[in-house]
């Protein structure tokens, strides 16, 4: 590989994008952090000191619009909050940069649709943070799926505690629909994804059954929920959330993750960071355990695919997670959202053909 490093800008360092240059991007020597903005002072200089600190120089901006104008960016790693991704990514991809930016996509139909046309006419590398699909166990889910012969069923658990309190330009975006998009959409990106990933398939409809009055009466997002989606070759999947649910146990940061996959011949679960199968016709079980080496904010996932991401900017190629991904997961969860708002089944035609948001083969 080309073994100049990939110069690099960071917007928005808060929780998470702050978690991402000390646990992932200072970790990888493919990547050189240059810039960094946020327009809440508090984080823009913790984070400006914590590269002092390391005797590191970086470049602080407040708008990401005059970090734009460095010429030596290649990179840029949106990390802010959801409500900001259309404006920040759009702005970025028109000029020239590539980009790996959080999830989701976009809050609305129509932000997604908007960063599709952008990125069509920059084309140049662009990634979503859904890292789950580079998490070690899902990729033993993926590696040992053909054991179970035709996949029928997937179910994915996630009952955890409620969201950590976000303070930054916005405080506590995360819990307002109007800043994230609704609970479906900001946090459950990651387990459509994942159904998407693994059925293989494009989905047919989504039905969601949820509320919020236990945690988040104060406000307007949903705290609980199931949700089923059908795919187009029958596998159907089953989500089950709860943002009350005490931990259940320390160590892994996919502790609170169960996911199971059910096939013709034989079932396969994830839980934490342990994948079990087992064999239909006799019983027989397999087990497999990870050995996680960094607990924070998802870094040891976070790695692999900012890897990847390096090796398609110096070498070619489409990241795992690329638009399409960042599409199909949005397109599901906003007809989750839709469904549990309007009591109904919602048809991912309906939204392709309202909005022009297409499913990516
Ligand atoms: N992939 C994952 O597992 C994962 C986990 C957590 C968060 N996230 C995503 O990361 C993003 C950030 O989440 P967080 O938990 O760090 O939130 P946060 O609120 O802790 O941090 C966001 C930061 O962005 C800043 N910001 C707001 N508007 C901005 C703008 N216009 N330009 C630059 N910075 C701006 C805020 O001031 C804040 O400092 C979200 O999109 C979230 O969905 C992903």
């Amino acid at each position: 590989m080309n073994q100049k490093k990939i110069k690099t800008a960071v917007i928005g360092v808060g929780m998470m994008g702050n978690s991402q240059i000390r646990n992932c991007l200072w970790k990888l020597p493919q990547y050189e952090v240059v810039a960094i903005c946020d327009p809440y002072l508090p984080n823009l200089e913790a984070c400006r000191a914590m590269f002092e600190e390391r005797g590191l120089p970086v470049h602080c901006y407040t708008d990401h619009r005059d970090l734009l104008a460095r010429e030596d960016c290649e990179l840029i790693n949106i990390v802010s909050p959801d409500y900001t991704h259309e404006e920040i990514a759009c702005d970025c991809l028109k000029a020239g940069k590539h980009v790996r930016l959080e999830k989701p996509l976009a809050i609305t139909p129509e932000g997604c649709v908007r960063i599709l046309k952008c990125l069509e006419e920059s084309k140049t590398v662009f990634q979503i943070g859904l890292e789950l699909r580079y998490a070690a166990p899902t990729r033993k889910i993926r590696e040992w799926q053909q054991r179970l012969g035709e996949v029928k069923m997937l179910t994915c658990c996630e009952f955890r505690p409620p969201f950590l309190k976000k303070t930054g330009a916005i405080n506590d975006w995360i819990v307002q629909k109007r800043y994230s998009g609704g609970t479906l959409l900001e946090k459950n990106c990651h387990h459509f994804d994942l159904f998407n990933w693994i059925a293989d398939a494009k989905p047919v409809c989504v039905y969601a059954s949820g509320d919020g009055k236990t945690e988040y009466a104060h406000t307007d997002i949903l705290d609980s929920a199931f949700v089923t989606v059908e795919y187009e070759n029958g596998v159907r999947a089953m989500l089950s959330l709860c943002l009350f649910a005490p931990k259940k146990e320390q160590g892994s940061h996919l502790n609170e993750l169960e996911l199971g996959v059910l096939g013709s011949k034989g079932r396969m679960e994830l839980r934490g960071d342990d994948v079990y199968v087992w064999n239909r016709a006799d019983g027989a079980e397999e087990h497999w355990h990870y050995a996680r080496e960094n607990f924070e904010a998802h870094s040891d996932d976070i790695i692999p695919s900012m890897e990847e991401l390096a090796r398609c900017i110096r070498e070619g190629g489409t990241p795992l997670t690329d638009i399409g991904a960042a599409v199909n997961s949005a397109l599901v969860s906003f007809a989750a959202e839709l469904s549990a708002e309007e009591h109904r089944i919602v048809y991912i035609r309906e939204l392709e053909e309202k909005f022009g948001l297409r499913y990516h083969n």
